[in-house]
């Protein structure tokens, strides 16, 4: 009995150990791949022009001069390239499907050199091009001004709540309740779609900050008060990798101790 029990004892220690053994190194490899999602290596500053090659140019043409199948990014401004790419729009998989949100494909440095890149192609006077990216400070605005600019300029497409409509022709104004105060500025500055444009002159330093600061509060019913990890993209993957992680591990510990 006490023998048989030993036994019993040891292969299940050896099960936990060899568990152990896969999913250390497992968690580990997923948290390094959600931490720099192309794969990179992430030493070393990444190069814009050659992302572009890579990630763009099959759509948008060589030298972001625009195809049949794309627009022309020649001018369009760091705040719509910054936001299509933070907000996982761009690239599409194929030229047919629909920009949506979704996880970002490049990290911070990526985007930031992909701006800095198609930038620097801009031809022309600033004010041919689109807007940059706008700097808002939410801590300045007053949510209650920014309550009633959000119900006379944006209610009507994205819903009272933010929730998000269908807004005809086939364009769905989004939920709201993902996008970063950057973001919300940007899309704010620049309109996307069939959004409209609101520059300095429809909301000035103070609408702006208002508006911003009211939008980033709106949250959906179970999410409202403060800004939830989903805001951090690859961290979060990180995070959730590991927590799972760490579940297996202590179910692996529990194993290893079980007495029989
Ligand atoms: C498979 C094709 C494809 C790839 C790859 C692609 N795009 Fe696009 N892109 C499109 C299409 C199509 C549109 C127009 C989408 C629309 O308006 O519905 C677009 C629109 C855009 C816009 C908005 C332009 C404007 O003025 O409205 C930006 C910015 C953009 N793409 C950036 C990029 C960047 C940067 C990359 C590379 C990381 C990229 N795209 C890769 C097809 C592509
Ligand atoms: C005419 C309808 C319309 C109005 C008015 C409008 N929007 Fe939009 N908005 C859209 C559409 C459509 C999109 C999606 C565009 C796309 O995906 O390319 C969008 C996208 C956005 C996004 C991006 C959400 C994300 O996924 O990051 C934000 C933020 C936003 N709008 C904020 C506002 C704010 C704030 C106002 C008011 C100042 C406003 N919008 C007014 C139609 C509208």
């Amino acid at each position: 009995m006490m023998r048989d029990g030993n036994m019993r004892a040891d292969s299940v220690r050896l099960v936990g150990a060899a568990l152990l053994l896969v999913i250390v190194p497992m968690v580990v490899v997923k948290t390094v791949l959600a931490a720099s999602p192309t794969g990179g290596a992430s030493s070393a500053a990444p190069d814009g022009r050659t992302l572009f090659a890579v990630h763009c140019s099959s759509c948008h043409g060589t030298s972001a001069q625009g195809s049949k199948i794309a627009p022309p990014l020649i001018n369009a401004g760091a705040a719509a390239v910054d936001w299509y790419l933070s907000t996982g729009r761009m690239p599409l998989a194929y030229p047919e499907e629909e920009p949506a949100r979704k996880e970002s494909a490049f990290d911070r440095r990526e985007i930031d050199a992909l701006v800095a890149y198609i930038d620097s192609l801009s031809v022309g006077s600033a004010g041919a091009r689109g807007p940059s990216i706008p700097t808002v400070d939410v801590r300045a605005g007053d949510p209650v001004h920014g309550r009633q600019l959000f119900a006379q300029n944006c209610q009507s497409c994205h819903g009272s709540d933010g929730e998000g409509n269908s807004v005809g022709f086939g364009w769905l104004a989004p939920s709201l309740y993902e996008a970063t105060p950057t973001q919300v500025a940007e899309a704010v500055r620049f309109g996307p779609g069939i959004m409209p444009r609101f520059g300095e002159r429809q909301l000035g330093r103070h609408d702006f900050d208002s508006l911003v600061r009211y939008v980033v509060t709106l949250k959906a019913p179970d999410d409202r008060g403060g800004f939830p990890l989903g805001h951090i993209g690859p961290v979060t993957e990180g995070l959730v990798g590991w927590i799972f992680g760490f579940g297996i591990l202590f179910l692996g510990i529990k194993l290893i101790g079980t007495k029989t």
